[in-house]
């Protein structure tokens, strides 16, 4: 199921002198350079508000440089980066860690802590950021957890979580803090088919009950064409093709369609998200790959 229309925007702490008409995040002639390298030459983006919009490019294109960037880690050699209206380069170290708590990133190997088990993992970062009692922090785990289909496994530790699930309890401890972002690096790579559509399923239901605006950094073609409001393709260091999937289709960029075809899509009417006429077989669809994910979740080998 695809949601074309944004939800209603999280109402929650805008930046000082936010302008919340314009777009969430805003990337202008942006340039990254280390030493002589030039890894970034002109990247421009305009992310909507609760839209969920997927960077893909090939490896070394800068993607992950470009995540960093949007997310305060790495400073722009030049061009600006603007969230909810305030350029981030304005931003002290205070108000820049500030800012950082309202983006939830979902790191490429989920990143647990091997040594904690789930409730101490998903609770991490509000023992560190609230003061809330330990009664209420696990009974916000509990609830997260649940709300992503996972139950009764706080006790478990990382190891004892398939692929799929290791991904849902990242994504759990990065809602903790309700972010206005989330940033998902590389989200169903090394996943099986089944599990990376159900991935995509987890994004999109994120987007829908939470209202996030989610940025994606992806190889996976066939999953951006079904989930993106807006696709960037990056290569060489600047976005040479933008827009929704349709709009990307209907173009005749070059790179473009080469990325498609490597990553295996041929039939282009196949591949975007159908209209609401096909919901009801896209939803049978679903139902058949829950259960098949189902049963690769039973078995955690199968899905590593
Ligand atoms: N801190 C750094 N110092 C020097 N060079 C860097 C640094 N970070 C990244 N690079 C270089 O920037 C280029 C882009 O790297 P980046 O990790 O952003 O690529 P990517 O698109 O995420 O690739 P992949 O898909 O393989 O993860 C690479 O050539 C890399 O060597
Ligand atoms: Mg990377």
């Amino acid at each position: 199921m695809r949601h074309v229309s944004a939800p209603k925007p999280n109402e929650n702490g805008s930046a000082k002198g936010a302008k919340d008409d314009g777009p969430h995040i805003e990337v202008r002639s942006l340039q990254k350079t280390f030493g002589e390298t030039k890894v970034l030459t002109d990247v421009n983006m305009s992310i909507g508000r609760g839209h969920i919009a997927v960077i893909i490019g090939g490896s070394g294109a800068g993607k992950t440089t470009l995540l960093r960037i949007l997310i305060g880690l790495e400073r722009p050699t030049s061009g600006s980066v603007t969230i909810s209206g305030q350029d981030i380069a304005t931003l002290n170290d205070r108000e820049l860690n500030r800012m950082r708590r309202k983006f939830g990133m979902v790191f490429q190997y989920s990143a647990l802590l091997d040594s904690m088990n789930v409730l101490d993992n998903v609770a991490f970062p509000m023992r560190e950021h609230t003061k809330l009692s330990e009664k209420e922090i696990k009974q916000q785990v509990i609830e997260k957890l649940n709300t992503l289909g996972l139950e009764n496994v706080e006790k478990r530790f990382p190891s004892q979580l398939s692929g799929g699930m290791r991904k849902r309890v990242a994504l759990a401890r990065a809602l903790m803090l309700e972010p206005e972002v989330i940033m998902y690096d590389e989200p169903t790579s090394g996943l099986d088919p089944v599990t990376s559509r159900l991935v995509d399923d987890l994004i999109v239901d994120t987007r829908k009950n939470f209202g996030v605006t989610s940025v994606i950094i992806s190889h996976d073609m066939v999953g951006a064409l079904q989930i993106a409001d807006e696709i960037y393709l990056l290569s060489k260091g600047s976005i040479v093709a933008s827009g929704s999937p349709s709009e990307l289709m209907k173009g005749d960029n070059e790179l473009l369609h080469q990325f498609l075809e490597s990553s295996g899509v041929t039939d282009m009417s196949k591949a975007i998200a159908p209209g609401a006429g096909d919901a009801r077989a896209v939803e049978k669809q679903h139902e058949h790959d829950r259960k098949a994910a189902k049963l690769v979740e039973e078995n955690p080998k199968k899905s590593d």
